[in-house]
């Protein structure tokens, strides 16, 4: 990917990169839709991500280019930023606007990017593209920000500059990935443990359902307004600061104070689904994978009967997986709304998993869908 970069570059600014760096993607095995409500998560760096080159240009102006989109954008110098319609340079702009109000950015920049992440896939290509550029911006210049501190920045770029209202998750996961680990990151402490992910004779397999997503963004804004609807209707006797404060018996004794039915689901996802992370957690420390498959696909129906995130496409790639021996666990992970689904399949069933569910699927949805055996990789870092 280097090689490709520098030539790239070459091509297209006529002088060297002096910098590479690189942020993955992530996958969450279980735990979702609770960041933004303080709950526990467990997500893991994949080895797909984004790549990015850089040098200093000396012409006041910001070059942002990527090899994945026709778009691209050169922006004058300045001491903040708006978001500009779109594009998909929004992402790092953003992070420029951050960077801006504490430090200065002398002389100008020409990115290159390029990445193997399929966009909306639910992958966290956002993230990935966020983080590498504060991560970037933070070594190239020596600002001082640590790890966290960058996570909490590309946070407020997707919830201040893009304006969705999303958690922490991906962005802490693809800043702290490691190899062969998977995260359990308590959302409301931000305190995280990197675990063994030995999945024994499994592998951790990626369905991508190829949907759109549309108005993905509108109905997650949506699900986050929801939980902030019960919680301050639960505040009305208890004091809570977030949903996964409670746990299932507490929050029995008091779900008779949310009136919306529908609000009533969404909390109930939130609270078990907090709760399936702890015993997740468990049964990947004691190798009980039968155990943990079995939280995977109880994840999943809550997403799709409680939280409603989930749709035609995902329930098919999980139904599949349900009657699929070589299958033990399965879900969809990320936002939902189309996007990808993970599943714990035994080694050696690749190749007959992927001819199976993708005739299964495209009898049903009338297209194939993308199928990947995924690594558990690194964060960001210069490469
Ligand atoms: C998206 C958001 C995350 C998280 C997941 C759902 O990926 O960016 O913060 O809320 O959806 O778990």
């Amino acid at each position: 990917m280097k090689a490709e970069l520098t030539k790239e570059f070459l091509e297209h600014y006529k002088h060297e990169p002096a910098q590479y760096y690189f942020t993955p993607g992530r996958v969450n095995l279980i735990g979702e839709h609770i960041d933004y409500n303080g709950g526990l998560v467990m997500p893991c760096a994949v080895t797909l991500g984004t790549w990015l080159a850089l040098a200093p240009n000396n012409e006041n102006v910001i070059r942002f280019k990527s090899l994945n989109f026709e778009e691209e954008a050169t922006i004058e110098l300045k001491d903040s930023y708006v978001k500009d319609g779109k594009g998909w340079y929004n992402y790092p702009l953003g992070i420029f606007n951050e960077i801006l109000k504490d430090h200065k950015i002398p002389g100008g920049l020409d990115l290159l990017f390029t990445g193997n992440i399929p966009i909306g896939s639910g992958l966290s290509s956002s993230a990935s593209i966020e983080v590498v550029m504060a991560y970037a911006l933070n070594d190239y210049f020596n600002l001082g920000y640590d790890r966290l501190q960058l996570v909490l920045m590309a946070k407020r770029v997707e919830n201040d500059f893009i304006g969705l209202n999303s958690g922490i998750m991906d962005q802490f996961a693809v800043a702290f990935g490691e190899s062969h680990k998977a995260l359990v990151l308590d959302c409301d402490t931000l305190k995280y443990k990197a675990v063994d992910c030995n999945l024994g004779e499994y592998n951790l397999a990626i369905i991508n359902t190829n949907k759109p997503r549309k108005l993905a963004e509108s109905k997650y804004n949506e699900r986050v307004a929801e939980c902030q609807t019960a919680l301050e209707q639960l505040n009305q006797e208890i004091k809570l600061h977030a949903l996964c404060e409670l746990t299932a018996e507490k929050f029995a004794l008091h779900s008779h104070l949310i009136t919306d039915e529908t609000v009533l689901k969404r909390a109930t996802h939130v609270i078990k689904e907090n709760d399936r992370v702890h015993l997740a957690a468990k049964a990947l420390s004691e190798g009980e994978l039968n155990e943990f498959g079995r939280l995977m696909y109880a994840s999943h129906q809550s997403l799709r009967e409680l939280y409603e995130v989930s749709g035609v496409e995902l329930d098919t790639v999980v139904d599949f997986c349900a009657g699929y021996e070589p299958v033990i666990g399965a879900r969809m992970t990320g936002a939902g709304f189309g996007g990808c689904a993970i599943a714990l399949l035994r080694k050696g069933q690749e190749e007959d998993f992927a001819k199976k569910l993708t005739q299964y699927y495209e009898e049903r949805i009338g297209y194939a869908p993308g199928i990947y055996v995924s690594e558990i990789g690194n964060g960001a870092s210069a490469i």
